[in-house]
């Protein structure tokens, strides 16, 4: 258990240096290797939350803000808050914020314990952070813990394509091409990471059991670009 944690605590660091080092081109590389799909991705995940959503959100690993900024489109009158860890992802998100004149709080803070009261959130956001996360359970619990009963939950991660003719093709890309790329544009070993850390997430089905082992019910997995991508929604029972 203790070298568990431990692994968690190691990861969390390793990503925190490598997520400060990339933060100023994050956003770039990520519309650039993602062919502008990123973008589409979190609005797929943004037309998911109800129309009749009101606050307080929680976006966990907000980073430079993207996805807190397309959901603030769809509600500009929300109350949202973007958590993450790395400093120097939030200063992006800051920047983007004056830039484009609007607000949101943003929170120094871990996923697995992100210091809120119990039961606040109406919805709680993450997209492309689960799989950073030291331990997924102990964030789902959080998460969990975190949000009010009926609460949603919105997770957007990359995943494997399960196609014959697509997956391959993709992984020579995904493994190959991505890496050599993003690490001559970005200067970082963060494009070596992002294959390795998908290889190394969930499947489909290990993460529903992760999921609703954290107490979570109504969990739907829809794959989006032939499973590139995967929009996760569960809620959080009433009793
Ligand atoms: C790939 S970025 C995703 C950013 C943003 N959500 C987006 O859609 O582009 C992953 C973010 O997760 C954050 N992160 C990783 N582990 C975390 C943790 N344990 N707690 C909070 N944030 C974490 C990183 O700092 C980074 O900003």
């Amino acid at each position: 258990m203790s070298e568990f944690i431990h692994l968690g605590q190691e990861k969390r660091h390793q990503n925190q240096i490598l997520f400060n080092a990339i933060a100023r081109r994050y956003d770039f590389l990520n519309h650039f290797l993602s062919l502008g799909l990123d973008l589409h991705w979190r609005r797929k995940l943004v037309q998911s939350l109800p129309a009749t959503l009101q606050g307080p959100v929680l976006d966990v690993a907000t980073g430079t803000g993207d996805l807190a900024l397309a959901i603030l489109k769809r509600f500009p009158e929300l109350k949202l808050t973007g958590l993450d860890n790395t400093p120097a992802m939030l200063e992006q998100a800051r920047h983007k914020m004056i830039k484009r004149g609007v607000e949101f709080v943003t929170v120094t803070a871990d996923a697995e314990q992100t210091g809120f009261e119990a039961k606040i959130f109406t919805a709680l956001t993450i997209a492309f952070g689960l799989r950073n996360i030291g331990n997924y359970s102990e964030a789902l619990q959080e998460f969990f813990r975190i949000l009010q009963p009926n609460g949603r939950l919105l997770i957007l991660e990359f995943n494997r394509p399960e196609s014959r003719v697509f997956g391959p093709l993709y992984s020579f890309y995904f493994h190959r091409i991505l890496p050599l790329v993003g690490g001559f544009i970005s200067g970082s070993k963060a494009y070596h990471y992002l294959p390795e850390s998908v290889d190394n997430f969930p499947d489909r089905i290990t993460l529903r059991k992760l999921i609703a082992d954290a107490g979570f019910s109504n969990i739907k997995i829809t794959d989006l670009t032939y499973g590139v991508v995967t929009l996760i929604t569960a809620e959080k029972p009433i009793i």
